[in-house]
C-alpha cells in the first residue's frame, strides 16, 4: 500500500505498550516492528495544544451532536473528511428504578444499542474509515466477533468503500445478515474468532487491505475513548464513581480509561472512575490473570465458550489496555455466568427499556455481582454501559424469556378466548402501577 504522509497537529507519536518507544505516525503502519502483534501503539497527544483549542466551553456550543465533536482529541487531520453516518453521542439516561431495585442512588446507562448498526463498535469502524482514506487504501478488512464487522459494513456501506470481512461461522445470523445486506465481502470462518483474526492479519499482508483489526490498529481505541468523553459531558463534567463495561478483547474498557485519562489531563474532570471490566464464566481470561496476578504477555491463550459472542475470546487482543485500565483506575474485573447474562436481558429491558444483546446485558450482570461482593456502594455515582443491541442476538434473548418463565400466549379469534387469556395476565397488571421516572 503506498502511505500517503498525513501531519495530525495533536498527535505527539505513537507508543508501544511493550518496550516504550514512540514513532510518528506516518513512520508505522499498525504495531511496534519490534514487539509484532503484542507491540500495540497508544497515540500521544500534546495535550497542552488541544487545550489551548479546545474548552469545555467550546463544546456547550457545539452543535455536532457525534463523535466528532471532540475531534481535537482525535487522531485527524485538519482537512479529513468524515463519513456522513451519525455515529455517537448516544444518550446517557437516569435508571431510577433500576437503582432503587438494587437500593442504589445514582445508576446512569449509557445507551450504545442505538448506534446506526447498533453497536458501539461504530465508533472504531467510522475512525478506521477515515484512517483507510488517509492510506490511500483501496479495500479494508477486518476480522470480528461480529459487531465490529458490521459496524465496518455499515460505515463501508454509507461511503462506497470496499470492505472484506472475516467472522466465524457460529456468529449470530443477524449480525452475518448486516454484513450482506450492507454489501460487505464476508468469508465465514470454520473456526473461533481467534482463528479469524489470525487469517485476517494474514490475507490484509498479503493483499495491502488495510487493516481495522482490534488492538492491532491502534486508532481503535481512540473511535471507542469517545463514549468516555461524552459520558463526562453528560454528565456535566462530574465524573461517575465506577463505570461498568463488559470485556472480550479489552479494547472497548482500554478505549473508557483513554478517554477519561485525557480528560483528567486537560484538567476538565477531577477524578478517574474505576473501571469494572465483565467477563462471562467461559471467556474469563482477564479475570483470571487479574484474580492470579499473572503476566498477560506469557499467559496462554483459553478455550473460551459463552453465550455472549462478542466477548467470546481466547486470547483477548487488548490484554495490556485492559489490565491497565482496571489496575490504574483501581477498578476489578467481575465474572458473571452464561445463566446471570441471560437473567439480566429482561432483567435490565424490564427495569428501563433497553434490549441489549447478551454482550451489553452482561455489564449490568456485573453490576449485581459487585453489589453481591461490596465491589460498590449505594451511593456511589454508576454508569453501566450498554454496547449492543438485543436485536442482534433474537435467539438467547428467547432461551433468556425462556428461562424466566416468560412466555406469550396463543389465542383463538373470538374476544371469549381474549377474556380468558387476561384473566391470566391479571396478576401481572396488577403487580406494578406505572410510576414516574
Ligand atoms: C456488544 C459488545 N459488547 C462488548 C464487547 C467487548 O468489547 P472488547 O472486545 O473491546 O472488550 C463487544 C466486542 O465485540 C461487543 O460487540
Ligand atoms: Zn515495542
Amino acid at each position: 500500500m503506498g502511505l500517503q504522509k498525513a501531519s495530525y497537529e495533536h498527535v505527539l507519536s505513537l507508543k508501544c505498550l511493550v518496550c516504550g518507544k514512540e514513532y510518528r505516525p506516518d513512520d508505522v503502519d499498525y504495531v511496534c516492528p519490534y514487539h509484532g502483534s503484542e507491540g500495540i501503539l497508544d497515540v500521544q497527544y500534546d495535550y497542552e495544544l488541544i487545550g489551548r483549542r479546545l474548552s469545555q466551553g467550546d463544546l456547550l456550543h457545539c452543535t455536532d451532536y457525534s463523535m466528532w465533536r471532540y475531534r481535537a482529541l482525535l487522531p485527524l487531520r485538519a482537512d479529513a473528511s468524515l463519513p456522513p453516518l451519525t455515529v455517537g453521542w448516544t444518550p446517557l439516561m437516569r435508571a431510577n428504578r433500576l437503582a432503587a431495585d438494587w437500593g442504589l442512588k445514582h445508576l446512569w446507562v449509557k445507551d450504545d444499542s442505538r448506534q446506526p448498526t447498533g453497536s458501539l463498535k461504530d465508533r472504531a469502524s467510522a475512525l478506521a474509515v477515515v484512517k483507510a482514506w488517509e492510506k490511500g487504501a483501496n479495500v479494508i478488512t477486518t476480522a470480528s466477533t461480529g459487531n465490529a464487522a458490521a459496524a465496518l459494513a455499515g460505515l463501508c456501506a454509507s461511503v462506497r468503500q470496499p470492505n472484506v470481512i472475516f467472522v466465524p461461522q457460529s456468529a449470530p445470523s443477524a449480525k452475518i445478515a448486516q454484513l450482506l445486506v450492507f454489501g460487505s465481502q464476508v468469508l465465514l470462518v470454520q473456526g473461533s474468532y481467534d482463528d479469524a483474526f489470525e487469517l485476517c492479519l494474514l490475507a490484509a499482508r498479503e493483499y495491502g487491505w488495510y487493516n481495522r483489526n482490534t488492538a492491532y490498529n491502534p486508532y481503535m481505541t481512540e473511535g471507542k475513548k469517545t463514549v468516555a468523553l461524552e459520558i463526562c459531558e453528560q454528565m456535566g463534567w462530574q465524573a461517575p464513581d465506577a463505570i461498568f463495561v463488559s470485556v472480550g478483547d479489552g479494547c472497548i474498557i482500554g478505549g473508557l480509561h483513554k478517554g477519561l485519562k485525557d480528560l483528567h489531563t486537560l484538567g476538565w474532570i477531577e477524578h478517574m472512575p474505576r473501571l469494572i471490566g465483565v467477563q462471562a464464566q467461559g471467556s474469563a481470561y482477564l479475570y483470571e490473570a487479574w484474580i492470579n496476578h499473572e503476566d498477560v504477555l506469557t499467559k496462554p491463550p483459553i478455550e473460551a465458550h459463552t453465550i455472549a459472542d462478542s466477548i467470546r475470546a481466547g486470547l483477548p487482543r487488548d490484554r495490556l489496555k485492559a489490565m491497565a485500565a482496571v489496575r490504574e483506575t483501581k477498578g476489578a474485573f467481575v465474572c458473571v455466568s452464561d445463566e446471570e447474562i441471560l437473567e439480566a436481558i429482561p432483567a435490565l429491558a424490564r427495569g428501563c427499556g433497553i434490549f441489549a444483546e447478551p454482550a451489553g446485558a452482561a455489564a449490568y450482570a456485573g453490576l449485581l455481582k459487585a453489589l453481591h461482593n461490596g465491589l460498590v456502594h449505594a451511593d456511589e455515582r454508576i454508569v453501566i454501559l450498554i454496547t449492543g443491541t438485543g436485536l442482534k442476538d433474537v435467539p438467547s434473548a428467547m432461551k433468556a424469556i425462556e428461562q424466566a418463565g416468560t412466555r406469550a400466549q396463543v389465542v383463538e379469534k373470538t374476544i371469549e378466548d381474549v377474556r380468558r387469556a387476561v384473566g391470566q395476565m391479571n396478576s401481572a397488571l396488577r403487580r406494578s402501577s406505572p410510576s414516574p421516572p
